[in-house]
């Protein structure tokens, strides 16, 4: 990325400032693989983070350009913040980008809620973020933006929070940035997106990037199709993947996206000898039962429910492991605010309280729903010792707990359960148990089967799986992305 400002762009910001209980101001990293993976990027090249101030103390932090230099103890590039007021949150984050594109792009209909305002405002919100990335772009001769140097400005726009934004951006920059995208979720069939309201205005905004990415094939289709079938002024040539609009060549492709797999590895390896045994009686697991672990934001697309049935019927037919096994559950609240999802915290609560009541015994709970944080030695420690992982998305872009399950199993003695609908799927999906997740009792005995693998059957699947981890990782993901966009540039450069 020699000679490129990078430009970042995503809803959550890698750095965030908080009062403490002193009322001093700190400094956490809000959990998530994508900041994580992007920060030692972006640090190497010395670019802007543009994302929404949440914290607390992020404005006493700022300076008069809304930046900050980060990390903290050893700055290297700069955090732009772009300050939303709770209306702003209520109706782009919470409204537009949750309770429309959110389960519309995991083909969850019956959870879209759309009100005019939610759009109004995520329309106001992106060109809010497209102003930041305007004044944030260096050409040539100064025009736009405040920044003026020899180098290339290269904008990546992270996720469907930005439908709108490079639209936005190119109009003000025309030629004179490059504009990348990766929307990390799902996009759905034609017949689902046709629901979607403003349609037509997503489709053009996105389609004023140089290149979309996608994690998989399939949904770089779906979205093809879907300007073919909705864009009359569009063109989409299926050879290339290119979509010509107005004179501008938008490029689709694929990318999946993986975790930062050595990291992992050493947390997973890092606690001492004792750390599982003292786990297992921190959490009340039995020492000698098999384990199967379920780590997931608490979110609907994620098949919990559906998990807990399947779990449920296991008991109910294959009695032989009652007492034999427990389901470890570490479920992370998440956007509370939206009524469906705490419909589904109180469901998951209820499913579990009544599985435990029904089978459990004095000293057996068949389901331990853990709800202290972990750090990421407890929580890849417990991905390393558990038996099974269980991932059973109903919809998923990718689902890189399946990936950070297997990162984490240096013993290779575990087996990873995948939903088919996972994107993970395409990569893992040969040497995972594949279920499908609404299907209850096929689902149960996949389990059945998981559980009683033999060892040798469970090391050769768990190395093939850690082999594709290896190779399909967060720093392929971004070497393969910033290529993509690159060889752009490099074409444009030799037909002029
Ligand atoms: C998904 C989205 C991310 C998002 C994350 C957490 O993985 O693709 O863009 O950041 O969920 O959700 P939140 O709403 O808390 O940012």
């Amino acid at each position: 990325l020699e000679n490129w400002d990078l430009i970042v762009v995503s809803n959550r910001q890698p750095y965030r400032h908080t009062f403490d209980d002193n009322d001093e101001i700190a400094v956490d990293r809000p959990a998530g693989g994508l900041t994580a993976g992007l920060d030692p990027v972006v640090q190497q090249t010395d670019g802007t983070w543009v994302a929404w101030g949440d914290g607390d103390a992020d404005r006493e932090a700022t300076d008069d350009a809304n930046s900050v230099r980060v990390p903290p103890e050893d700055p290297a590039y700069t955090l732009k913040r772009v300050w939303l007021s709770e209306s702003d949150v209520a109706d782009y984050y919470y409204g537009f980008s949750n309770r429309v594109l959110w389960p519309l792009s995991h083909s969850l209909e019956n959870k879209v809620t759309f009100e005019d305002r939610h759009w109004e405002r995520y329309r106001e919100v992106n060109q809010q973020f497209a102003d930041s990335v305007v004044d944030s772009v260096a050409t040539d001769d100064g025009s736009v933006g405040t920044e003026t140097d020899d180098s290339n400005s290269l904008v990546w726009f992270q996720d469907y929070h930005f439908g709108l934004a490079p639209q936005f951006v190119r109009e003000e920059v025309g030629d004179e940035a490059l504009l990348s995208h990766f929307w990390h979720i799902p996009w759905p069939e034609r017949e689902v997106f046709r629901d979607c309201p403003h349609q037509t205005e997503l489709l053009r905004g996105l389609l004023a990037n140089d290149l979309l990415g996608f994690h998989i094939p399939d949904y770089c289709a779906n979205f093809l199709d879907c300007v073919a079938t909705i864009l009359p002024e569009a063109a989409v040539d299926w050879e290339s993947w290119t979509v010509e609009r107005e004179g501008h060549e938008c490029r689709v492709r694929s990318f999946p996206m993986g975790v930062d797999t050595e990291r992992i590895a050493e947390y997973a390896a890092a606690p001492d000898e004792g750390f599982w045994a003292e786990f297992r009686a921190e959490y009340g697991i039995p020492e000698d039962q098999a384990v199967a672990v379920g780590i997931d934001r608490l979110d609907y697309t994620k098949g919990i429910p559906e998990r807990l049935a399947a779990i449920e019927h296991l008991l109910e037919t294959e009695p032989n492991w009652l007492g034999e096994f427990t389901y470890v559950q570490k479920a992370t609240p998440s956007r509370t605010e939206i009524p469906e999802y705490r419909e589904l915290g109180r469901q998951v609560d209820r499913d579990i309280e009544r599985i435990n009541e029904r089978f459990g015994t004095d000293d057996w709970q068949p389901i331990i729903e853990i709800e202290d944080y972990l750090t990421e030695e407890a929580l890849y420690g417990l991905c390393r010792h558990s038996d099974l992982a269980i991932v059973s998305p109903l919809a998923d872009g990718m689902n890189l707990v399946a990936m950070e399950y297997v990162s984490a199993q240096i013993d290779h003695t575990g087996v990873l359960l995948l939903s088919d609908r996972a994107g993970a799927d395409d990569l893992l999906g040969d040497a995972a148990v594949t279920i499908d997740p609404t299907d209850t009792e096929t689902f149960a005995s996949r389990l059945d089967l998981a559980l009683s693998m033999p060892d040798e059957e469970r090391q050769r699947r768990m190395r093939a799986l850690r082999s594709v981890v290896a190779t399909t990782n967060i720093q392929s993901w971004m070497a393969d992305v910033f290529d993509a966009t690159l060889a752009l540039e490099q074409q444009v450069d030799t037909t002029e």
